[in-house]
């Protein structure tokens, strides 16, 4: 069992005995606010909830795990850089070269708040916005923002394609081959909603409620659309950004330039993604793999696809989400 109980407060214990629980032999998590957290990354995100202290040019990146967390920090990223330098000066000092995304953007409940509940910040970001991400639901997040109005972008994408996404992710990690069995038992946790950051409905419910509230506040985008129109999508994200391409950037292909600085194909061919790894041990080669819409029809059964659509059909009743 992953239990991942090590570092808990006296007080996220007592917290967590009041909690709704669930063990296999797999994995240990607890209900908390609606969302499926591991113990550890519950006492990450009650640290950051309380001790975070935002500015209010800060940008958060926010996603359900495997919808393209990785692309969303690559094109931020980009976009933001273009403030510093001008696109073309010198593509070789770019950060994107000698970094991944996810060591570029931290996140709040890995990289900050696992093992303090007071990191020193100026060591994740020196420079103005910074730039965060999570994987928590609007609702938890929102509460260590205490009223800034930060911009959030939320990248979603298909439910089918995620499972199939986590499944080679965890495979990899594990250094295991990816097993029919272990896709099946992933399947009935992504159904019934409990799994790690889980439901996916309501986690995809809250942002998506979020920026029909507050469009300049949180941007809801999706990792399909962003595959089918990349142009129209960057300069939604860039002007959401605050940072939109000028018509002179766009007349010279800047935006053509930038999308393929952060395509799957460059970013998984450089070094740094090759070899690299986070502190936590993970290959950061292990967050590139096909990057395609649907690959989820090659791995789960008609009976499978039938079983998640009703269920999200289901729980997206009465909102105008759609998959
Ligand atoms: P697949 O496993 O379907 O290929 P995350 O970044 O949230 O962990 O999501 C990982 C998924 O995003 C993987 O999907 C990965 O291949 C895809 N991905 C990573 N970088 C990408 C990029 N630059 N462009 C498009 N997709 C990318």
């Amino acid at each position: 069992v992953i239990a991942r109980d090590d570092n808990l407060s006296e007080e996220t214990k007592t917290l967590i005995s009041s909690l709704p629980t669930y063990q296999d032999s797999h994995v240990k998590l607890c209900k908390y606010q609606g969302c499926w957290y591991y113990h550890n990354t519950l006492q990450a995100v009650i640290n950051y909830q309380r001790n975070f202290q935002p500015q209010d040019t800060d940008i958060i990146l926010a996603s359900f795990p495997k919808s393209g967390t990785t692309w969303l920090k690559a094109l931020s990223v980009a976009i933001v850089e273009r403030s510093k330098q001008p696109f073309d000066d010198d593509p070789l000092t770019h950060p994107l070269l000698s970094d991944n995304p996810h060591g570029i953007v931290p996140f709040f409940e890995f990289d900050m708040y696992l093992k303090t509940s007071t990191p020193d910040l100026t060591k994740f970001s020196t420079s103005s916005p910074r730039l965060f991400s999570t994987h928590m639901p609007l609702h938890t997040f929102k509460e260590g923002l205490k009223g800034s109005p930060c911009k959030v972008v939320y990248m979603c994408r298909n439910i089918k394609d995620v499972l199939i996404s986590d499944w080679h992710f965890r495979s990899k990690y594990s250094n295991n081959e990816v097993s029919r069995s272990t896709l099946e038992s992933m399947f009935e946790s992504f159904c019934g909603g409990v799994s790690f950051y889980g439901p996916f409905w309501d986690h995809a419910l809250s942002y998506w409620r979020g920026s029909l509230e507050n469009p300049k506040h949180v941007l809801f985008m999706r990792y399909e659309e962003m595959k089918t129109e990349p142009c129209v999508q960057v300069k939604r994200l860039a002007e959401f950004l605050g940072f939109p391409f000028t018509k002179e950037e766009e007349d010279s292909g800047s935006i053509s330039k930038l999308l393929e600085l952060c395509s799957l194909g460059n970013l998984s061919g450089l070094e740094v993604n090759k070899t690299g790894k986070t502190w936590m041990n993970y290959d950061y080669k292990s967050y590139f793999r096909k990057g395609e819409v649907g690959d989820w029809k090659n791995h789960l059964t008609p009976e499978m696809e039938n079983k998640i659509d009703m269920i999200i059909e289901e729980k997206l009743k009465g909102s105008d989400l759609k998959f």
